[in-house]
């Protein structure tokens, strides 16, 4: 039996208690209510970024804000957001006291088209949307996820550059990003839509992506801006004309595409993502499609001229083979004379490469080579199958290519052609001459299937040329039309096994669709090298 003493002294104990727990859960739940209402507060102040001043600034110079692209880039309701709560650590210039949740970076993931991407897009509104080193973060870490799990990753750039506040921090942020991109290419995709501001060394991340795209009038990446430009050369330039869309797209070469405004190139995102694998784990997507694999082109039959110097559109033929005429072209206002882009045939994706007689003969010069041997590399990359279209008399000549290296960077093509172990399938329609005969994804460089038309001429160079050399100058018609009868057709290389049918071009859509499930099982070993060293 418990004595009366213990009893009251339990008794004593135990009601403290419950006042003690009383008292506690009181102060418990308001504790639990201020967190709450700061969480609130918190989210409230990273939704509203730098102010509504700045929001309407921001819509006043027809661009969108960070969560708005994001929200039009994504399913609905599908994102996810990360590091809603985290600051910049700067406590120069004042700098404590500013501090906006979320800074000047939104990131996190979401769907597109039912499939996982992750995104960053950077506030224009905070700092204008300059890099701080917590900016930095938040991008590494959804690049490390992004990567692990095997996402694409998309870029929405619109920023001044390094928080300048934060000095050597923000350089140290950038370097931490672009050792992501190099450790991440050919791993996932990587793409960078330019949306507002993208200076200094910023615009190296950009570079580093697989495919950069910018938004007319509002967007512009430069090294050094119009008035170091100045300071440093004399020169006077605009933003627009030193680093506008325009400028990239058809200029320097650094951007992929533009489109009219936000909308457009987030929509136009949308669709892209569609053509790619998530990873390079995962083959390239397929996407039902009515068009019959089988459907017979018969205006193939005819779209190559009768006279072999004359011109026409190797898009012609591209739209004629590809699932329901859709083609994402990339790169269309740069080296024109060469087309690269996606289509899919029998709903699988497929990049295609296009030499194009429309535009300086479809010859292969500097640009056209660098061009198309980035494109045959991401393809091969991403498990994407290259189907080339081949009309090519050769490489430009003249000291302009020589001096700037046409001899590295065609090598680059062929380098890419040679390395790349994806199936690969070539038609060609009518020139296939020298060496870029051989570049174009030729049976020597492994192509698996090679196909001539009856209007293909494969050979050392054009009629005129070859006379011209063999005769020292003194060669006649009838020897040029004596060249044309012996190398003016596809037996030369038919009879060598160099092209492996010669078929009707009308039924290159069904040659190509069959040839693709064949080699959908196509497997290559390489040999063990840390890397090879292709000629940059
Ligand atoms: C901190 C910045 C900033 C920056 C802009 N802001 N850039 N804050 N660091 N880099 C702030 C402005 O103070 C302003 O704050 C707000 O963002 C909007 O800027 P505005 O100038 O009013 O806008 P706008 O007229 O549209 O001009 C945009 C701009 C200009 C062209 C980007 O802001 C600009 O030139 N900024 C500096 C660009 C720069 O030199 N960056 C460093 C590059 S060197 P308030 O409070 O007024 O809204 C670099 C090295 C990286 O990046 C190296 C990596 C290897």
């Amino acid at each position: 039996m418990m004595s009366r003493g213990l009893v009251s002294n339990l008794l004593f104990r135990s009601s403290g208690c419950s006042q003690l727990i009383r008292c506690c859960s009181t102060q418990g739940a308001q504790q639990t209510l201020k967190v709450k209402q700061m969480i609130e507060n918190k989210r409230q102040a990273a939704l509203l970024g730098g102010g509504q001043k700045r929001l309407d600034a921001q819509h006043k110079k027809g661009k969108l804000t960070a969560r708005e692209r994001i929200n039009v880039l994504m399913d609905p309701g599908t994102f996810v957001e990360y590091d809603m709560f985290m600051e910049h650590t700067c406590t120069d210039f004042g700098m404590e006291k500013e501090k906006i949740p979320s800074d000047s970076v939104v990131t996190g993931h979401g769907l597109i088209d039912g499939r996982r991407t992750y995104v960053f897009s950077q506030d224009f509104t905070v700092y204008g949307g300059s890099l701080s080193m917590a900016h930095a973060k938040k991008i590494c870490k959804i690049m490390d996820q992004a990567t692990l799990v095997g996402a694409p990753l998309i870029g929405l750039n619109d920023s001044g550059g390094a928080r300048i506040q934060e000095g050597v921090e923000s350089l140290a942020g950038y370097a931490d990003i672009f050792y992501r991109n190099v450790s991440s290419s050919g791993i996932i995709p990587q793409i960078s839509m330019i949306m507002g501001p993208c200076a200094g060394g910023a615009v190296y991340s950009p570079a580093l992506t697989d495919w950069t795209f910018m938004v007319k009038d509002t967007s512009y990446l430069f090294i050094t801006g119009p008035d170091v430009v100045k300071t440093v050369t004399g020169e006077s330039v605009t933003q627009e004309e030193l680093g506008g869309a325009k400028t990239h797209t058809t200029l320097s070469g650094v951007a992929h595409k533009s489109f009219e405004n936000d909308i457009d190139a987030l929509l136009q995102l949308r669709t892209f993502l569609g053509y790619l694998p998530q990873s390079n784990r995962e083959p390239a997507p397929v996407r039902a499609s009515d068009d019959p694999w089988d459907r017979y082109v018969p205006g193939l039959n005819t779209v190559v001229p009768l006279e072999s110097t004359t011109a026409y559109d190797m898009m012609d033929v591209i739209l004629g083979v590809v699932d329901e005429r859709e083609f994402f072209e990339l790169m269309p206002l740069y080296a024109k004379n060469i087309i690269t882009g996606f289509g899919r045939m029998a709903g699988r994706t497929v990049g295609i490469v296009g030499n194009n007689p429309k535009h300086a003969a479809g010859c292969l010069d500097i640009n056209a080579s660098i061009k198309g041997a980035r494109f045959v590399r991401f393809c091969d990359a991403f498990n994407i199958p290259i189907i080339t279209f081949e009309d090519v008399p050769g490489f430009l000549p003249g000291t302009a290519q020589e001096y700037g290296g046409i001899i590295r960077h065609g090598a680059k093509l062929l380098y890419a052609y040679a390395e790349a172990t994806v199936p690969k399938i070539t038609v060609i329609t009518r020139k296939a001459y020298g060496g870029a005969y051989d570049v174009m994804s030729s049976k020597h460089l492994k192509g698996d299937t090679n196909y001539a038309w009856p209007t293909a001429e494969v050979a050392v160079m054009g009629a005129k040329g070859a006379v011209s050399i063999i005769f020292r100058g003194k060669g006649s018609e009838e020897q040029e039309a004596e060249y044309v009868d012996k190398f003016g057709n596809p037996f030369p290389a038919a009879v060598r096994g160099y092209v492996d049918d010669i078929i009707e071009p009308a039924t290159t859509r069904k040659r190509i669709c069959e040839d693709l499930e064949l080699l959908s099982s196509k497997k290559v070993e390489k040999p063990d090298r840390k890397h090879a060293n292709m000629p940059l």
